[in-house]
């Protein structure tokens, strides 16, 4: 049988990461660097052909759309990825969200993006042991998306150019909220109002994305507050300030911090500052806001 091929997005935290562990909002976004997996039907079993280090997120999606569709089959996949793995751009959930895409189509199925999103979720929770829904919504739905713990996500329409500055350290989030829970413990007068201020920033950014208008300095206020809860260090730190230097109207680190990735709103800088951080011995992605989520790929 012909080969099937789907691809799905990463993503950056805009505004509200570790807040929104505490019930304030999120922003997320859907980048323009994707994922892609092809899958062909073939006699055996599971081969899987990948540059990254996803296997078992692409095993337990298989095995959760044949359960799903209650039928199976001897595939063969293939990943390519222009995701840096484990830096906190979602590249385990890109790659979920196009297998389980993919191998339903090979299967003769096509998911609508409610059961993509759900069984992607899944093969996070069944894999990681615990996950937020944040990154495989986004790899699915694509776009920005406005997240409220405990309601339904809405759509922001915006659309921004950005770059990703990735250190290369890695790092966990589950300790990196566990440390910020320990600060909170430890000083809740003083780390309360950090938090409830990152939900009025995230809240603000909004209403200017929303308008269209320069989320610069919040992301710069936001920056400062994620490093007055301990989750930065000297190399992102780094990176923050030679984008800013470059031109970037505004940056900051996304997702947990300690390590992982910054994002820098450089509108017409956007060359000055991939160079600022290639010079800091960094990998510079040039990644706008991706309107597509998943999608089936000719
Ligand atoms: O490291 P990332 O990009 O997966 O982001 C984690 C975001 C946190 O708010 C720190 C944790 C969470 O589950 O929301």
């Amino acid at each position: 049988m012909a080969m099937v091929a789907a691809s799905a997005p990463g993503k950056v935290i805009l505004f509200g990461e570790h807040a929104v562990v505490y019930g304030e909002p999120a922003l997320a976004g859907a980048i323009s660097k994707r994922v892609r997996v092809e899958v062909a039907r073939a006699p055996g079993g599971l081969r899987i052909y990948s540059d990254n280090k996803d296997h078992r997120y692409v095993e337990k999606a298989v095995e959760l759309v044949f359960n799903h569709l209650g039928r199976s089959s001897g595939l063969t996949l293939r990943i390519t990825s222009e995701l840096p793995p484990a830096s906190g751009l979602g590249s385990s959930a890109a790659v979920s969200v196009a297998t389980i895409a993919a191998t339903a189509k090979a299967l003769g199925r096509e998911l609508s993006k409610e059961e993509i999103s759900r069984l992607g979720h899944r093969v996070e929770l069944e894999v990681q042991g615990a996950a937020s829904p944040t990154d495989t919504l986004t790899a699915t739905m694509g776009g920005v998306l406005y997240i409220q713990p405990g309601k339904k996500y809405t759509w922001v329409k915006a659309s921004l150019p950005l770059v990703v500055g990735c250190t290369g350290i890695e790092r966990s989030t589950k300790q990196l909220v566990e440390q910020v829970r320990a600060l909170r413990d430890r000083y809740p007068e003083v780390v309360l109002p950090i938090i409830k201020n990152i939900g009025g920033l995230t809240r603000e950014a909004k209403k200017r994305l929303e308008k269209g208008g320069d989320i610069g300095d919040l992301m710069n206020i936001n920056h400062g507050l994620l490093v007055a809860l301990g989750v930065g260090n000297e190399v992102l730190s780094r990176l923050v300030h030679a984008a800013r230097a470059a031109g970037a109207r505004g940056a900051k680190i996304t997702g947990a911090g300690g390590g992982g990735c910054i994002i820098a709103y450089a509108p017409g800088e956007t060359k000055r500052v991939l160079e600022a951080i290639e010079a800091q011995g960094c990998v510079a992605l040039d990644a706008g806001i991706a309107s597509e989520g998943v999608r089936l790929e000719k």
